[in-house]
């Protein structure tokens, strides 16, 4: 029987440009496969590479003669050659990166994400599911659903992939046995049900042979569903069912060449829209009209779910990157606080209240993680009790922006999830990696009841009375390094000089707020995270407040920068090398921390990131305490007369 595929041969043979016409307007299917290591992923993939020609004449003869040198299957093509590409791959046998292939049918193109299956690859294939419409999960039929099954599939549903293939393979090794295949899918029917997998199509299949990939097997005349191939060109795509969800279109840039135009433009994420709607713009929550639909093509009388375009609207409203415009009467919420489910990607560990840039569609915020409620065991489903996430664990937690963010929850009871305004990616501020993707569930209720109150008398009202400008003198150094002892110098020279100040020191502030904090990375990011908030109440007052703490993360120095306007932090390194400040030993702390009767001590067994490029350097060795404060002072009444 001619397959759907060995017809797109016949065409790129018979008319190359008829083919290059009816591919570009063809839809497009991503997917990933899952399976353990010899469950025979890379042969699927490869067979279907194999049967829609898309590997070249070049290759197959490579292939041909690999799969004799190295190859599992005696004589015959190996297709997981085709596909295992690395080198360091071959030789262990298994697959380690995500990588992602494209082929196509008559009726539709495919890009697959080959995705390992080991425990310590979830990231990997995180990244390749972020994107996929459907899952192909991939089991042995002689060994039938297995941890990993049961993981990939906890996995894949946990990302929103509502498309389900259970692929029980290697059906040639049980002799196409029917009851084999019954009682795989009846297992994995109860696990299913267990985790809500609402719906699977499960099919009888061998990779290897060929069977049930592209059409119906002699070797399964008991099984009358769907082929492999038939499957994935039918299948409705995730675009398709979320042109008839609500309309919304997250702003990527406004789009104004000259006085006479401006339009928002974006890709619509879910619903249509047709000039003359009614629309709402989130999170100001402001109304206006559709004018006009622009797009490269020319102006539209409807742009749906999956297009590009640039919407004008009959207001001059405030609406910029970063904003979503959706349908007025059913728009989606926006809030600061969100119950989440994380996937910790990153080589270091999660650190509960540190900063890290939260990117949900177009919007980019500061966002905090309290500690996780609970870690998921992904082999059991069990929850966990937890005080991090570490590379691949997953895990829930609350978390905290810096200003509303406008979002859906990610996965809708009905209708499938919603990736565009649902799931997020953490990015570190300090090194710019990706370090966990996230799902929102829901607002937590503190977003919603708690305002910002206004209040008359304002932060310029409060330090003009007081004559000055507001700054905040942020010492840091080791312990020892006589930070207290130069900020006490220089508060006496400012109070002299008959400025108003305020001086919050470590050891000082750790007897009353903070008396309930340690020593641990967490408990120091949340010592920084207090004090930040007081100095910038105080500099609110008009106060010069200058703090003296080790202050060992330079994420969170940036923090509190961040937190006032430009020019009113000082960053203050008082610089004493690790071996000067051990020598001083003033309070006989490093003598403790060395015997190991201190844990966690700085410059021990505890990090210190030096600041970069502080505003002002003390080198202690080489300046007196009283020379430090002067020059300190000196800096900073030159910066005040230039300001
Ligand atoms: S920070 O790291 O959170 O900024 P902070 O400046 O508040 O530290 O407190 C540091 C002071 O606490 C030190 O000067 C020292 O007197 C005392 N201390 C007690 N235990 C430790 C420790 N494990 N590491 C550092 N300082 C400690």
């Amino acid at each position: 029987m001619a397959s759907p595929i060995y017809e797109t041969e016949k065409l790129i043979a018979d008319d190359i440009d008829a083919y290059l016409e009816l591919h570009q307007h063809k839809s497009l299917l991503r997917f990933i496969t899952c399976g353990s290591v010899d469950d025979g992923k890379s042969t699927l993939i490869g067979r279907l590479l194999y049967d829609s020609k898309m590997i070249f004449e070049d290759q197959l003869a490579a292939l041909e003669s690999d799969s004799k040198k190295v190859g599992t299957q005696g004589q015959d093509i190996d297709f997981a050659l085709l596909v295992d590409g690395l080198a360091a791959e071959r030789e262990q046998g298994i697959t380690i990166d995500v990588a992602y292939r494209f082929f196509a049918t008559e009726k539709r193109k495919f890009i697959v994400a080959d995705c390992p299956g080991h425990e310590q690859y979830t990231r990997n294939m995180v990244t390749g599911a972020s994107t996929a419409n459907l899952a192909i999960i991939l089991v042995d039929a002689r060994k039938g659903v297995l941890p990993q099954t049961r993981r990939h599939s906890y996995l894949t549903h946990l990302l929103g992939i509502r498309n389900i293939v259970l692929a029980v393979n290697k059906m040639d090794l049980v002799d196409y046995n029917q009851q084999t295949f019954d009682d795989i899918v009846a297992d994995y029917q109860k696990f299913a049900d267990e985790i809500g997998i609402d719906s699977f199509t499960a099919m009888p299949i061998s990779g290897f042979r060929g069977d049930n990939i592209t059409g119906p097997s002699e070797n399964t005349p008991w099984y009358d569903g769907i082929n492999l191939v038939e499957h994935l060109e039918t299948v409705e795509l995730d675009i398709t069912s979320n042109q008839s969800k609500p309309f919304r279109m997250p702003v990527q840039w406004v789009n104004r060449p000259n006085l006479d135009f401006r339009g928002f433009s974006g890709q619509i994420s879910s619903g249509r829209i047709a000039p003359g709607d009614a629309v709402r713009i989130l999170p100001s929550g402001k109304t206006s009209t559709v004018t006009k639909i622009v797009t490269l093509g020319g102006n539209l009388e409807e742009a749906v779910a999956g297009q590009s375009v640039t919407i004008c609207l009959a207001d001059e409203v405030d609406c910029s990157r970063g904003d979503v415009i959706a349908v007025a009467d059913n728009p989606p919420q926006s809030a600061d606080q969100f119950e989440t489910t994380l996937v910790w990607m990153a080589d270091d560990a999660l650190i509960p209240g540190r900063a890290y840039w939260l990117k949900l569609a177009s919007q980019t915020v500061s966002a905090t993680l309290q500690p996780p409620k609970y870690q998921v065991d992904v082999n059991s489903l069990e929850h966990l009790a937890s005080k991090t996430l570490e590379l691949n664990d997953i895990g829930v937690a609350t978390l905290t922006t810096d200003r509303d963010v406008v979002f859906e929850s990610y996965a809708e009871e009905s209708g499938g999830a919603n990736k565009a305004l649902g799931g997020f990616i953490l990015v570190d501020k300090l090194t710019n990696a990706t370090v966990a993707a996230g799902m929102l569930h829901f607002s937590l209720r503190r977003a919603q009841n708690v305002h910002w109150q206004a209040v008359d008398i304002s932060r310029e009202a409060h330090a003009k009375q007081k004559g000055q400008s507001p700054r905040l003198l942020w010492f840091t150094g080791l312990s020892g390094s006589g930070k207290s002892t130069v900020a006490n110098l220089v508060e006496k020279k400012l109070h002299a000089l008959g400025r108003h100040s305020f001086l919050l020191d470590g050891d000082n502030v750790r007897h009353g707020l903070n008396k309930d904090l340690g020593f641990t990375d967490t408990d120091r990011i949340e010592n920084i995270r207090r004090i930040g908030e007081v100095a910038k109440l105080m500099t609110d007052a008009g106060l010069i407040v200058l703090t003296a703490f080790i202050s060992p993360f330079r994420a969170e120095r940036e923090m509190v920068r961040n937190m006032l306007p430009d020019g009113e932090f000082l960053e203050i390194h008082i610089d004493t090398p690790l071996s000067v400040a051990e020598e001083r030993d003033v309070k006989g702390l490093y003598k403790k921390a060395r015997s190991g009767e201190l844990k966690n001590f700085t410059g021990i067994d505890s990090p210190y990131e030096a600041p970069d490029t502080p505003e002002i350097h003390i080198d202690t060795t080489k300046l007196s305490p009283e020379d430090a404060a002067e020059q300190i002072v000196e800096q900073i009444q030159s910066a005040w007369e230039n300001a």
